[in-house]
């Protein structure tokens, strides 16, 4: 091959990661639309595809999961994602484990991505207009509970290249990022050192792919492992637990979680 031929398809090729990299991707993962056996311990596992696209988006996930036939055996939890290292790994998984899927039924699961972005024309010209956009889009998906069904596999469950149904969506964030005018007051810009990011108004957008990701055992262990750190903190820590309770990162992380239901609870935000 030409050296001349070979960079074509080098840049070729570069062209198409760096396209593929504007795309931000945020899949609910497990469950699926499909049938579990109930277990004491239920994962709800998102992913983030290229997360460091996330970083200037002040992303807040949320997420409702009740039962069809109570409505009123709901539960809301809130992710928060305002200290996460969007430029770690990728993909980047938001999850947790729920101790209230224990029988049988059929449940649902509405969530709710929002995101701010800059609002590029508002804030060259006259800064008393500019402003930030937001936005904010939910979907949902039904899972069985059925103690005949396979028992919960994360790694089964997104072994598959394909799967049927749609799981989520794609922001398309540009490189550019702007800072944020003086005026203008924004809560994500203690996060993002009032930086905000240009996400571009392209149609179609482009569709997203959950069944890129796949949850390996390295992945399952992490999540379990810190599961059980959360139960070590809990009320009633079971017995393997090891004789660390006084360790300040431990107290700080749990801390935060039992904040975090406290808001999600109070605000109610996603039953409405
Ligand atoms: C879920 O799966 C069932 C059976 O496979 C199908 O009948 C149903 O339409 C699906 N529901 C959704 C919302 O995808
Ligand atoms: C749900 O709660 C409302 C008000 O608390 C109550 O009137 C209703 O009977 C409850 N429904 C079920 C199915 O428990
Ligand atoms: C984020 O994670 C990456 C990869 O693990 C690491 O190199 C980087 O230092 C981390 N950044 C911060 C701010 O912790
Ligand atoms: C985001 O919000 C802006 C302004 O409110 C709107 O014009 C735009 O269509 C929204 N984009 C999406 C993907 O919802
Ligand atoms: C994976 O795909 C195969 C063939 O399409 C199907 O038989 C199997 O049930 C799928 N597994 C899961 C966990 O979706
Ligand atoms: C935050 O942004 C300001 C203004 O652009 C810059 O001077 C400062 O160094 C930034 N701080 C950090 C921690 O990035
Ligand atoms: C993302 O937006 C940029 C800027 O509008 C555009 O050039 C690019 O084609 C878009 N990417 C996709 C995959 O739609």
């Amino acid at each position: 091959m030409h050296f001349s031929q070979m960079s074509w398809l080098l840049a070729l090729l570069m062209g198409t990661i760096t396209n593929a990299s504007d795309i931000l991707g945020v899949d609910l993962v497990f469950p699926r639309n499909e049938t579990y056996a109930p277990t004491e311990w239920f994962p709800i596992v998102f992913a983030f595809q290229n997360p460091e696209r996330a970083r200037y988006l002040n992303l807040a996930l949320g997420h409702t999961i009740w039962n069809l036939d109570d409505t009123n055996n709901s539960h809301t939890f809130l992710h928060d994602l305002r200290w996460t290292n969007w430029t770690g790994e990728d993909p980047f998984y938001a999850y947790q484990y729920f101790g209230f899927l224990k029988d049988e039924g059929r449940w649902r699961v509405r969530w709710t991505l929002d995101w701010q972005s800059c609002d590029e024309d508002s804030f060259g010209d006259n800064p008393s207009d500019a402003k930030i956009i937001s936005n904010s889009s939910t979907w949902s998906t039904w899972f069985t509970l059925q103690s005949s069904a396979p028992k919960v596999d994360l790694v089964a469950a997104t072994a598959n290249k394909t799967c049927p149904g749609e799981y989520g969506m794609t922001i398309n964030v540009t490189d550019k990022t702007m800072q944020v005018p003086r005026g203008v007051t924004w809560s994500g810009g203690d996060y993002t050192n009032r930086t905000c990011a240009v996400v571009a108004s392209s149609a179609p957008t482009p569709t997203s792919d959950p069944c890129q990701v796949h949850i390996d055992k390295t992945i399952v262990a992490s999540m379990e492992a810190s599961l059980h750190t959360q139960l070590c903190n809990g009320l009633n820590p079971p017995s393997d637990c090891a004789d660390d309770k006084n360790n300040a990162a431990q107290q700080l992380a749990v801390g935060g979680i039992s904040c975090m239901l406290a808001a999600a609870g109070a605000l109610g935000l996603f039953l409405v």
